[in-house]
């Protein structure tokens, strides 16, 4: 399976200076965003990734990312030019995905929690049909909502619904098989003039081949949406790594249990990297403080 990372989309609404940076590239907490979503492709296994940004912001991603080579995947790049929806990935990536069934994050999704690299390992499986996760959340007109029968089988979806049908919603990760280049293909614009990906999914469940996955309360999904919620995100990743002394999305340390790299791969990278609480932690992979 491959896999895109989707990180474009309209600037960030923080300060006139950010305004025109993709908000992927800020951090949360010790890292930029955009490695939480990436670790989890690579935690589902997935090495051959494309990253779709701005054209204003592609080159910056470059300069963070590279080939990927350091963390043992390989990267690529496209641009989207305006924010004309998610599905858009799909044709963007066409030649990407080559008839391979494909993974897409949204750049600023956060998953974390006991359970999550089995479910993904498990869902980057996937061979046929359609993927998505549902989440119970407190304000789900603020996202994709899931409706279901009396036998909790789902039997709609609806993006932003001003009367949601249930408190389940569907967080920025999404599996599909190899015909979802032909199904974005399909879509029109919807209400917000975008490709939306809700309405691939509805097209996935009208065929009956959507699969939902639900996750527990044990897992922590955080959005970075607005300004409040990008805080949230700060004082969650801050809270776990200080309590464990171990990082949530090092991407090094993910290659590295994923023996996609070897110890002396990471010492290169560390030479590179000056002095930071991230470089820290490196180096303590390398010295066996943290056993991998
Ligand atoms: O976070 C999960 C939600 O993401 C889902 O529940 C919704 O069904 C889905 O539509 C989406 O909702 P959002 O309102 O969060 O989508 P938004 O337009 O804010 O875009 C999400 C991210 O993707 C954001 O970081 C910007 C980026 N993006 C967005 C669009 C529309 C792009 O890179 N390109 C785009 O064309």
């Amino acid at each position: 399976m491959k896999g895109i990372v989707l990180a474009g989309g309209a600037g960030t609404r923080l300060h006139p200076l950010t305004m025109s940076l993709s908000k992927q590239l800020l951090p949360v907490y010790d890292k930029p965003m955009v490695y939480y979503p990436l670790s989890l492709l690579m935690i589902a296994g997935i090495r051959e990734i494309l990253l779709i940004s701005t054209p204003h912001d592609l080159p910056l991603f470059k300069r963070l990312l590279g080939d990927g080579a350091q963390f043992g995947i390989s990267l690529s790049y496209a641009e989207q030019p305006r924010p004309e929806g998610l599905a858009q990935a799909f044709i963007i990536g066409a030649d990407f995905c080559a008839g391979e069934p494909v993974a897409l994050v949204l750049g600023d999704n956060i998953l974390y929690g006991q359970g999550l690299t089995d479910t993904l390992q498990k869902a980057a499986q996937l061979e046929t049909g359609g993927l998505v996760f549902a989440y119970y959340v407190r304000d789900p007109q603020r996202y994709g909502v899931l409706a279901f029968d009396e036998n909790m089988n789902v039997v709609g979806i609806e993006e932003k619904p001003k009367r949601p049908q249930s408190n389940y919603v569907v967080p920025g990760l999404y599996f599909y098989d190899e015909q979802v280049v032909s199904m974005a293909r399909s879509l029109k614009p919807g209400a917000r003039g975008e490709l939306e990906i809700t309405d691939l999914n509805r097209l996935y469940l009208e065929q009956r081949q959507l699969r939902v996955e639900f996750l527990g309360r044990g897992i922590a999904w955080l959005d970075t949406g607005n300004i409040r919620s990008l805080m949230d995100a700060n004082m969650y990743v801050q809270a776990v790594e200080e309590r464990q002394g171990l990082k949530i999305a090092c991407l090094e340390e993910i290659a590295l249990r994923q023996r996609w790299i070897d110890m002396d791969d990471l010492r290169k990278t560390c030479e590179q990297m000056g002095d930071s609480g991230y470089a820290e932690y490196l180096r303590r992979l390398i010295d066996g403080e943290i056993i991998v």
